[in-house]
């Protein structure tokens, strides 16, 4: 779950005369984690707005699939990191939350209207504070979040009809959710006269498709995006394995070189000094888009070496640092 990690609790707190005060709950500082006035407060934002957005309707979705009623998504209550381009969310704040066995559609749309009311509210504060608009219209942004949250949720869990000779669609279906993140440990299929109703239950509905395959393959442990490019990157390499050596390469063999000869490698030879300004996965996804936008300009490919050379002095050199942001 995308939650900050309860370590420790401050219980049976009294003050001088006897006064008994709320007890107080000790996470452990999530890393590289930017809260969202840090983002909103910049003018060139770390990631596109809609970014966030899809990051909060994300993290609503999972938290749904697994039957946690929030009760208070708001800005201040999510921390966002930087993921490949993108953002994702986590909770920080679960104070009114319930866990269910499963959540109603009621109970649902009851938690999406508590986060549009809070993430409007916040977000009208924040621009009077700064005095500047933060986002074009705190009203569209936060039904937007709606809107993304409904979406997702009916790509996971809607059910569908198809004629009994079109078991593709089934395949079709599944690959869509792999590519979504999300892995389905089992469906259920309904036979009804001369058509199949497939049904997807929120329980088996599992985030973190890549991440996993990623963490099997190379102990990696990243966040869903970047596990993404970083899948890719080694599947490039194993076909250039392939294409270059002379024997079939197993992809836990490809797996095992390309940490050793490229991932590790390269992060390796980033200087000490800059490698707090972001999380390892996040510099490789990096230093990826550099290199493609080095080639772009030259013309021609213009390989790792050299666009990691450049990308340490034009890119990260300058880069605020962002491992522990609020110390
Ligand atoms: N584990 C953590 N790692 C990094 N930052 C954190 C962590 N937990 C909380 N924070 C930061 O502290 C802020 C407040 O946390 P939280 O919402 O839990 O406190 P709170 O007492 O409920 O405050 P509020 O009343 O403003 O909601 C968060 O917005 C977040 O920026
Ligand atoms: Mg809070």
């Amino acid at each position: 779950m995308p939650v900050v990690e309860p370590i420790g609790i401050v219980a049976e707190r009294t003050t001088a005369d006897g006064e008994e005060l709320d007890a107080i709950l000790i996470t452990r500082q999530l890393e590289f984690a930017l809260p969202y006035r840090l983002i909103l407060g910049r003018r060139m934002l770390p990631a596109p707005e809609a970014t966030i957005r899809s990051a909060l309707a994300e993290l609503l979705v999972r938290l749904h699939l697994a039957g946690f009623f929030w009760g208070d998504c708001s800005l201040s209550n999510a921390l966002f990191r930087r993921d490949a381009g993108a953002l994702s969310a986590y909770l920080v704040d679960a104070e009114t939350g319930e866990l269910h066995d499963r959540l109603s559609d009621g109970q649902r749309l009851h938690d999406i209207d508590i986060a549009e009311e809070n993430l409007s509210g916040e977000l009208y504060d924040l621009s009077a504070e700064l005095e500047r608009d933060v986002v074009d219209d705190p009203w569209e942004f936060a039904e937007d979040v709606r809107k993304r949250y409904e979406q997702l949720w009916a790509e996971l869990t809607e059910e569908q009809v198809f004629a009994p000779g079109e078991g593709q669609k089934l395949e079709e279906r599944l690959r869509r959710l792999n590519e979504l993140g999300f892995d389905v440990e089992e469906v259920e299929l309904v036979r009804e006269g001369d058509q199949v109703r497939l049904k997807l239950h929120s329980k088996v509905v599992e985030p973190g498709h890549h991440r996993r395959r990623l963490l099997r393959l190379t102990g990696l442990d990243a966040q869903e995006n970047q596990a993404r490019v970083l899948l890719n990157d080694l599947t490039r390499y194993k076909t250039y394995l392939e294409r270059t050596g002379d024997a079939p390469v197993s992809d836990a063999a490809a797996a095992g070189r390309w940490l050793s000869e490229i991932f590790e490698p390269t992060i390796a030879s980033i200087p000490r000094e800059l490698r707090g300004k972001r999380a390892a996965a996040e510099i490789f996804h990096e230093i990826l888009e550099h290199r493609w936008f080095l080639s772009e300009q030259a013309g021609k490919d213009v390989g790792l070496e050299q666009a990691k050379k450049s990308y340490i002095e034009q890119v990260l050199r300058t880069a605020p640092d962002e491992k522990l942001p609020l110390v």
